[in-house]
């Protein structure tokens, strides 16, 4: 079991899926689905695609949902000439409560290095935003046996200057690069590992300053219904990061039923 003083937090990042009419039908029916559970024994946010912010915002507001809107990326500065990008604080603006930094697709396929998801990071957090930092290791690493050694390399950089104080409003999401997406998960006994020498790294970090103790530390890679309450079990997962099983209502709920 994991440390009943981290509440289970479980995301839906949604990606670069779902349109205007299935976003809003689905923020909907996780209102619904969801209510007298988000925000109360589990926090849930969901991630929606940057046009749609504002209106899945608008849905759970009148629902009176306690589902987060989280925002998938964010720019570091906050307003100028930087074309195509949104600032922290245009996201707060729209209802976002969340950002996540340094997804994998973001580290992988559009190119993101450490130094960017480290400013990233620290203009969330000044603007007031919760943020989930995704950390994980490609399958070549893991086969070398240097899970541990990408992953705190990817949480030190990350983390470079944030206080234990901001660590309250931080979360880290181990999502082994293999597992995104492929429909294999990292069995709970290997993403119970990975989570234990997460907490180490950041015990070494904030040293006797208790954020190992107190930092969730996620799980995402095809996590689903059916494998999420093993992995939930575990005494070092506080919940998870789901791509593809939230796009579906039930199957989502379903994984934020298991964290209870
Ligand atoms: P899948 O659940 O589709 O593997 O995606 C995980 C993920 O990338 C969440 O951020």
């Amino acid at each position: 079991m994991p440390d009943p003083q981290r509440k289970p937090h479980i995301g839906g990042n949604w990606k670069m899926n779902l349109h205007a009419g299935e976003a809003a039908a689905l923020a909907e029916a996780l209102a619904d689905r969801l209510a007298g559970t988000a925000g109360d024994a589990v926090d849930v946010t969901i991630f929606p695609a940057f046009p749609y912010l504002a209106a899945v915002a608008s849905v759970l507001c009148n629902k009176g949902s306690k589902i987060v809107v989280g925002a998938q990326d964010g720019y570091f500065e906050a307003n100028g000439a930087f074309t195509g990008e949104v600032s922290m604080s245009m996201l707060k603006d729209v209802g976002v409560g969340c950002v996540l930094v340094g997804h994998s697709e973001r580290r992988h396929v559009l190119g993101e290095n450490n130094e960017l998801i480290n400013a990233k990071l620290h203009a969330a957090l000044d603007a007031g935003l919760d943020v989930i930092l995704a950390v994980g290791e490609k399958i070549e690493q893991r086969e070398a046996g240097k899970t541990d050694f990408v992953n705190y390399g990817q949480i030190c950089a990350g983390l470079a200057g944030v206080t234990a104080e901001q660590m309250q409003r931080v979360t880290i999401a181990y999502e082994p690069v293999w597992a995104i997406g492929t429909g294999k998960t990292a069995s709970p006994q290997d993403a119970q590992d990975a989570h234990a020498a997460i907490r180490g790294c950041l015990s070494g970090i904030f040293h006797g300053q208790g954020v190992n103790d107190t930092t969730r530390i996620q799980y995402g890679g095809s996590m689903k219904p059916g494998n999420a309450a093993e992995l939930l079990a575990q005494p070092d997962i506080d919940g998870g990061l789901i791509g593809g099983a939230s796009l579906k209502a039930d199957d989502f709920a379903g994984i934020v039923d298991a964290a209870k």
